[in-house]
């Protein structure tokens, strides 16, 4: 695979990227990371994701044992060293590994790493453009009060298996709900739904997308309101449009919920908002304030 890691204080290749199976990280999901993509040889709101990033390490209480002006300069030097004009970038901590024979966490040395390969799709290109084929899953998203949704994490037990369920349902992704049946998120994205010319998306339970933001503020300077609230199911099912918003993807249409065609369009046409969002998100990748060069020389 092409691409370039940081591991162990060292720029490898992505084969030699290697931790213990010791590490918390592994044995205990005992991590945070954060996602960004750059695109057209420009990272998108990598400030914001670093943001986020240092906000769930502070939550955990992880130590990466840099600066923030250090974790930038490693994810450009991971895009720089792989030579990537579109990348996923991840900036991930993991716990590490306590003293021998120890179970506290404190006597743990917290690990940094970081990764760029080619760009990962939510859906790829060809799928964008007939929409995505969403089914409703039965497994419910991990409790808030549990697993703090805003810290990004590798709490993923729930979302690969509503995935399985997905697909022996002849759909391409999932959704989860919340204990109350409202709906929460899928496996990398937020949802959004159309709802009389009003976005409504999820107020809690659901990771603070940056992307969800960026639609959020579209939204505002389109004129477009927005209802940051539950979202129920039911009301998800009688939306004129639905969509998602991930890094992995920007604004990606739903034309399927459970089989049946999302406003009753034909594949491939979606609503005027959903395609709104969609040209201005890609648009937004032009704006000096939000994207930052990879000097690649
Ligand atoms: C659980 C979950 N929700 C939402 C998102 C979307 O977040 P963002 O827009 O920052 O990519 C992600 C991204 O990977 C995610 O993992």
């Amino acid at each position: 695979m092409q691409g370039c890691a940081y591991v162990d204080g060292q720029f490898v290749a992505p084969e030699d990227a290697k931790i213990s199976i010791f590490d918390w990280g592994f044995l205990h999901s005992d991590a945070t990371y954060d996602v960004a993509h750059v695109w057209q040889g420009r990272f998108f709101r990598l400030g914001d994701h670093l943001d986020r990033f240092f906000a769930s390490m502070q939550r955990l209480r992880l130590d990466p044992g840099k600066s923030r002006g250090e974790v930038r300069a490693i994810a450009h030097e991971c895009v720089r060293r792989a030579g990537l004009r579109e990348a996923y970038v991840e900036v991930l901590c993991t716990r590490g590994q306590p003293a021998p024979g120890s179970r506290d966490p404190r006597t743990c040395r917290n690990n940094f790493m970081a990764f760029a390969i080619p760009f990962v799709w939510i859906a790829d290109p060809d799928k964008q453009r007939r929409g995505i084929d969403l089914v409703v899953s039965d497994v419910q998203r991990i409790g808030a009060a549990s697993v703090d949704p805003r810290i990004k994490n590798y709490h993923w037990l729930d979302m690969v298996q509503a995935l399985f369920q997905a697909y022996e349902r002849g759909g391409e992704t999932a959704l989860l709900v919340d204990a109350a049946g409202n709906v929460a998120e899928g496996p990398g994205f937020n949802v959004f739904a159309v709802v009389g010319g009003t976005l409504v998306t999820p107020e809690a339970g659901v990771l603070e997308g940056i992307s969800r933001r960026t639609v959020i503020e579209m939204a505002g300077a389109a004129g477009l309101p927005v209802r940051i609230e539950p979202l129920p199911v039911a009301t998800l099912r009688a939306a004129d449009e639905v969509f998602l918003s991930s890094t992995g993807g920007g604004v990606i249409a739903v034309s399927h919920l459970d089989g049946v065609a999302v406003g009753g369009r034909a594949a491939g046409e979606f609503g005027p908002v959903t395609r709104r969002l969609q040209e201005a998100y890609w648009a937004l990748h032009d704006d000096p304030r939000l994207n930052e060069a990879v000097v690649y020389a």
